[in-house]
């Protein structure tokens, strides 16, 4: 039986003082006893982050890291550093990085394999365009990217790492697909990993869906038979947050 995990992606929210009040607030709403919980926070804010979280069984997620161990790459964040300051989930290849950021499977790939080397988790993202729904090619494109990101990664790492699932097409928008279409490609995803690493690693790995998930749809959408759990934007940023854990 896969544990539910359920991870807040804030984006580019919060100042360090905001994160701390935010985490403040939510740490007292949400039971992370029954589901796995994560804040994944900005860079800036991991530090007081993971300080605020202490005693409590919530994680801390970074939403980006650099491939390379160190040197002259202005502006990044290397795995060693996230770790030391205490990240245990790295989300990679979230498609706003891949549409602003110039993301593709191959860096997305390369950066699984670093989280994993440094001991942490990625939570690797996935999902379709409107168009590419449209025209009938989405799980043909999510198996791409999930072969692309995977390719070489071991079974028993990729048993442990969580798999997300977000249409591009859901994000910000208010519009989640239906259970069944966040099911259909959320199997797919299994099938498509079972494929590749066999039937046991495929049981283990867990696979989120994220795209307007918020305290009413969270429930329906988590009874799903593939679907671990969400990776939700705008509403973990509120006290929703809590609703959506504890569904
Ligand atoms: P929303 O929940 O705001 O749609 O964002 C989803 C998302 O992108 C999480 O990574």
């Amino acid at each position: 039986m896969r544990k539910k995990i359920i991870a807040g992606n804030w984006k580019m929210n919060k100042t360090p003082k905001e994160a701390v009040e935010l985490i403040n607030m939510l740490k007292t709403q949400v039971d992370s006893n029954i589901v796995d919980v994560i804040f994944c926070v900005p860079a800036i804010d991991i530090i007081p982050a993971v300080e605020a979280l202490k005693g409590t069984k919530i994680a801390v997620g970074a939403q980006n890291v650099y491939f390379e161990e160190s040197g002259a790459y202005t502006g990044e964040t290397s795995p060693a550093m996230l770790k030391e300051c205490g990240v245990e989930y790295v989300i990679i290849g979230h498609s706003e990085r891949r549409q602003y950021f110039a993301e593709t499977n191959e860096t997305v790939n390369k950066k699984v394999k670093k989280v994993i080397e440094h001991g942490m988790t990625p939570i690797m993202c996935c999902g379709e365009t409107l168009e590419q729904r449209e025209l009938g090619v989405t799980i043909e494109f999510v198996r791409t990217q999930i072969k692309g990101g995977l390719a070489g990664v071991d079974g028993e790492d990729v048993k442990r790492m969580v798999i997300a699932y977000e249409p591009i097409w859901a994000i910000g928008t208010g519009k989640t697909a239906t259970n069944d279409q966040a099911q259909e490609v959320c199997g797919a995803i299994r099938t498509v990993v079972s494929e590749i690493f066999g039937k046991e690693v495929a049981n283990e790995v867990r696979i989120q869906y994220g795209g307007s998930v918020n305290g009413k749809n969270a429930a329906e959408l988590f009874a799903k038979p593939d679907i671990d759990g969400g990776l939700v934007g705008g509403a973990s940023l509120k006290a929703e947050f809590g609703e959506i854990v504890n569904y």
